[in-house]
């Protein structure tokens, strides 16, 4: 029987959208190949999880699966696509903090945040916050908060209703404080006194109001270079059928810099975050190309013969791969992954990516593909 025999509304994929992420693939691409070609039971990793589109288009077909990324950010947006509270449970828990008003908490100072935030959003963010980094709610609804929370941090002022908490931003990134600052005072934005509890409870409704059952799943926090975090996602579903993944693109080494808004609701700093932790580098192209095949032979070692590995990659305009087919090709050679076929991903993402609201150059990504393979040890 084939995974596609799982029924799947658009209202219960609406999940998938609670906080979007840079380079994030289409829900489509995972979901299409799992329905065409998984077989029931199978079980599902993406050894660069972003956002956990791979494991939440698993969780839809009821399979097990496991994302791994560097990023806490991208492992708080993935674990938020595993769980299934209600929104009843997330708003009630919601209410019990933002009723206690305590003054002891730590609120960040200074010209970036008084603009960013009105000071009472500011402070029921902190309460939010203060009560996930000190395990005060519950974990049923802990991972569903957090993920909510992430979405609605930072984006565009709405006219007349609000649903992020942020003064004017981006929803994708979060912008770097200087640059945000001049943004902001050269137009007169202030930030809006937007109403919390009401973002939270709406986007609650939105996102888990219809929900699929919970499967075996976990996000964790790790390098996929080191054999070690492999091992630990085998523990969790056992040997893996598939492996669908996006790798960062060549040239995207801000994945950290660029969340670092949310790592710090997360309990990072209140300043942008420069470092590059746990990242597959970006030195060079051969560089670039061994790590890449350390991460797919630690992760072939825990995959069932002939199992499959599909990997969307494509490279960032400052710093061109001229063949992405190529470097992927490349950093599968000499490892037991035998490449089976290559497609044109026909820039899929680029359509679906945001219109960048702060006016702000990105580098546009370039060719896309799709490479596939099978373990054949
Ligand atoms: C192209 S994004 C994945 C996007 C994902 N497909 C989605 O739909 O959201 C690549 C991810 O690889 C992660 N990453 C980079 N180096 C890593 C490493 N050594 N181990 C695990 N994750 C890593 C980055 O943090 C980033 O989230």
């Amino acid at each position: 029987m084939s995974a596609a025999s799982q029924p799947v509304s658009a209202e219960i994929m609406r999940l998938n959208a609670i906080c979007p992420y840079f380079t994030m693939f289409p829900l489509e691409f995972p979901l299409g190949i799992l329905q065409k070609h998984a077989r029931a039971g199978a079980r599902v990793l993406d050894p660069f999880c972003g956002r956990g589109t791979t494991n939440f288009a698993a969780r839809l077909l009821a399979l097990r699966t496991v994302g791994i990324d560097a990023s806490p950010v991208a492992i708080a947006a993935t674990r938020a696509k595993l769980v299934a509270p209600t929104p009843g449970e997330i708003i009630d828990e919601v209410k019990k903090i933002l009723q206690q008003r305590h003054n002891s908490i730590e609120i960040p100072e200074g010209e970036f945040w008084k603009l960013a935030y009105h000071i009472d959003v500011l402070r029921d963010i902190c309460l939010i916050r203060d009560a996930l980094l000190n395990g005060l709610v519950s974990s049923r609804v802990a991972a569903a908060l957090r993920g909510i929370m992430l979405g609605a941090l930072h984006g565009p002022m709405g006219r007349t209703k609000h649903s992020y908490f942020s003064n004017q931003c981006p929803r994708t990134y979060g912008p770097k404080p200087a640059y945000a600052v001049k943004f902001w005072t050269k137009r007169g934005l202030l930030p809006p006194r937007v109403d919390v509890l009401a973002v939270i409870a709406e986007r609650a409704r939105r996102y888990y109001g219809n929900t699929s059952p919970e499967i075996v799943g976990a996000a964790i926090e790790g390098d996929s270079r080191q054999r070690s975090t492999l091992e630990e996602a085998r523990e969790v579903i056992g040997k893996f059928d598939w492996i669908i993944t996006s790798p960062p693109y060549y040239g995207l080494r801000t994945y950290l810099p660029d969340q670092w808004i949310r790592n710090w609701f997360l309990g990072g700093p209140a300043s942008v975050d420069y470092s590059s932790r746990g990242q597959i580098s970006h030195s060079g192209r051969d560089r670039f190309v061994d790590e890449l095949r350390k991460v797919w032979a630690n992760a072939g070692a825990h995959c069932k013969p002939g199992a499959t590995l599909v990997i969307r990659f494509g490279s960032i305009g400052d710093r061109l791969v001229e063949d992405p087919a190529q470097l992927v090709s490349d950093s599968l050679e000499g490892t037991a992954w035998v490449r089976s076929d290559v497609r044109d991903a026909a820039n899929a993402a680029r359509g679906k990516r945001q219109a960048d609201t702060f006016h702000r150059r990105r580098s546009a990504p370039l060719d896309e593909v799709d490479v596939w393979a099978k373990w054949q040890p």
